[in-house]
């Protein structure tokens, strides 16, 4: 199974999500059944590490970014068995790059847990507090869902 997350520059939103189901899949021990991996809609970062906001974070709930780096979208991202984007523009640019093509499943994140809404930009917002608890809340009902599937 694998999980990719998508944001526009891919080091403040996308990072945070990828570490934090990377963490609780470590900690339920589902590690080895989930490729976790995200990437921007724009190459704006590209190989740039992950925005202190989203490590200073983290490091709150001690969960580490290192290493980290900024990649944009590429072809090999259609594998991915879901594709989760963090704002309405994020799908709106998915879709035009998938053009079409066979494609895991594309899906706002605040969807999985019944929320028409988007992950606030904290590049825009400053905050970073927020964002955490809007991801890390969809993070445990895609565990849920990933269960779910790998059982299936
Ligand atoms: P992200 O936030 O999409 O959550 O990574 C942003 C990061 C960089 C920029 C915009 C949003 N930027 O304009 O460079």
């Amino acid at each position: 199974m694998r999980v990719l997350f998508v944001c526009l520059g891919n080091i403040c939103r996308s990072p945070m999500a990828e570490a934090i189901l990377r963490e609780r899949l470590e900690a339920e021990g589902l590690s080895d059944q989930v490729v976790v991996d995200s990437a921007g809609t724009s190459n704006w970062e590209e190989g740039n590490p992950v925005h202190h906001g989203t490590r200073d974070r983290l490091a709150l709930e001690d969960i580490s970014v290192e290493g980290m780096t900024s990649r944009p979208l590429a072809e090999r991202d259609l594998e991915a068995d879901y594709i989760i984007a963090m704002d309405a523009k994020n799908i709106a640019d998915i879709e035009q790059f998938i053009d079409g093509r066979p494609s895991g499943r594309v899906v706002k994140m605040l969807t999985l847990v019944g929320r028409d809404e988007d992950i606030a930009d904290p590049w825009y917002t400053g905050d970073f507090d927020q964002t955490y608890q809007d991801i890390s809340e969809a993070v445990d009902a895609l565990i849920i869902e990933l269960k779910e599937a790998l059982n299936a």
